[in-house]
């Protein structure tokens, strides 16, 4: 009897982590791969109760049966897709896709969780919206009481390119650099420079992140996704001098283009932003369909690939987390912690952004955050008169 073990391999494990040639056949993308046992690759995943993620709800034994064999022509498997969710038991989503090519050939498992997280089915046809006129968000705290900073980003992949999971470093390095050079042609408010991250001092690197201007190194889920590969080469941000208008270059998605400013007018912010979309869209053709709008390598991301959030203090709301997660759920919100995703608030501040991303316009996403904004400082300002 040949036991495979799946997930994180324990102490002095008996199971080999192979980055031969038997698993390059597995996945091309990957100096790291499955455990192998006595060169048996992976069979169904023994999904413990660890296992939360939306991919170990729906990867049934039918659906793995149907899909293991399976290649997009980026030589992108079902394998490489569920590896994050695999070694990342307590993942979210535990899924990422290698290419547009990955939603149609997996789409057993990946409408299943499209439909979970988004709402939205098979048969529906995403909408888009980047007029800035037709937002209602007159600044909600002018004083600045409350909100320290907006910021909204979009994510956007190449067409006709695998998404960074299943891309090549050449064809990494490609993007980097004619987008960089596209950039470079942007003037105004929006002109600036790009910084590649490899030869970046380590010094200038820890202060964009730490000013929440740039991507972290090391995360775990996109390790296994093997979007950390190569690194740090092909990776960069482009920003204006005052740093309100930013792209990220080949991190979870090729670009990250990103408006952001201290206080709380969030139309202004959405407007820079949609003035460098449509610049962008004109020079540059993104990837993209009818029914899923904007491909991105997460399915949290499909559509309008849009996150828009603020940074704000709500100490006393905080104070009953019940009733801040029941207002964020009632305008389709989400909170995280003021060091990106998975991390933790600090000073009662949080991370506040929409959820919706598919299915929803621009300005539809940007509204619920406005909205729900607007209802958590009214509930923050009840209690305060307490
Ligand atoms: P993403 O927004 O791209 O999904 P993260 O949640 O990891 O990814 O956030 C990326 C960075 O943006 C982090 O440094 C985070 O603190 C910062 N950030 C997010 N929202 C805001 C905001 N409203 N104001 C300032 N920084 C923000
Ligand atoms: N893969 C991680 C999970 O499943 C993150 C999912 C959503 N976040 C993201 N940055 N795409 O929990």
């Amino acid at each position: 009897m040949v036991r495979v073990h799946v997930g994180r391999p324990p102490e002095n494990n008996p199971f080999i982590e192979c980055t031969n040639s038997k698993t390059s056949a597995i996945s091309p993308h990957f100096s790291y791969n499955f455990f192998i046992y006595e060169g048996i690759k992976m069979d169904y995943p023994n999904f413990t109760s660890e296992y939360k993620s939306l991919m170990a709800k729906y990867l049934t034994k039918d659906i793995f049966n149907e899909l293991k064999e399976l290649k997009t022509a980026n030589g992108y498997t079902l394998f490489d897709a569920i590896n994050s969710g695999i070694k990342n038991p307590d993942s979210g989503i535990g899924i990422y896709a290698g290419d547009e090519e990955s939603y149609t050939l997996f789409a057993p498992l990946f409408d299943k969780i499209i439909e979970d997280y988004h709402g939205f089915s098979k048969s529906d046809m995403h909408k888009s919206n980047l007029n800035a006129e037709d937002l209602n968000a007159v600044n909600p705290d002018p004083e600045g009481k409350y909100i320290v900073s907006t910021r909204i980003r979009v994510g956007r992949n190449l067409h006709n390119l695998p998404l960074g999971p299943a891309i090549s470093k050449e064809q990494r390095s490609y993007v980097e650099q004619s987008v960089s050079d596209i950039l470079k042609s942007l003037d105004g408010d929006l002109a600036g420079s790009y910084y590649p991250l490899d030869g970046m001092s380590e010094e200038d690197r820890a202060s964009l992140i730490a000013d929440h201007f740039l991507f972290k190194a090391g995360d775990r889920f996109l390790e296994a996704a093997g979007l950390n590969r190569d690194w740090p080469s092909g990776r960069g941000i482009y920003h204006n001098s005052a740093k309100t208008f930013l792209v990220w270059i080949n991190e979870e998605d090729e670009l990250r283009i990103i408006s952001m400013q201290k206080g709380g007018d969030i139309k202004s912010v959405f407007s820079r932003l949609t003035t460098a979309i449509m610049f962008l869209e004109k020079k540059i053709e993104f990837s993209y369909s009818q029914h899923l709008g904007y491909i991105t390598s997460c399915p949290t991301n499909l559509g309008t690939a849009m996150r828009a959030s603020v940074h704000i203090a709500l100490p006393k709301l905080a104070a009953d987390m019940e009733s801040f997660k029941a207002i964020a759920d009632k305008y389709y919100l989400q909170i995280r912690g003021i060091h990106g995703e998975h991390s933790q608030s600090e000073g009662g501040i949080y991370d506040v952004s929409n959820r919706r991303r598919l299915g929803v316009s621009e300005v539809e996403c940007v509204q619920d955050m406005y909205d729900g904004v607007v209802a958590l400082i009214a509930a923050e300002k009840k209690l305060e008169n307490f």
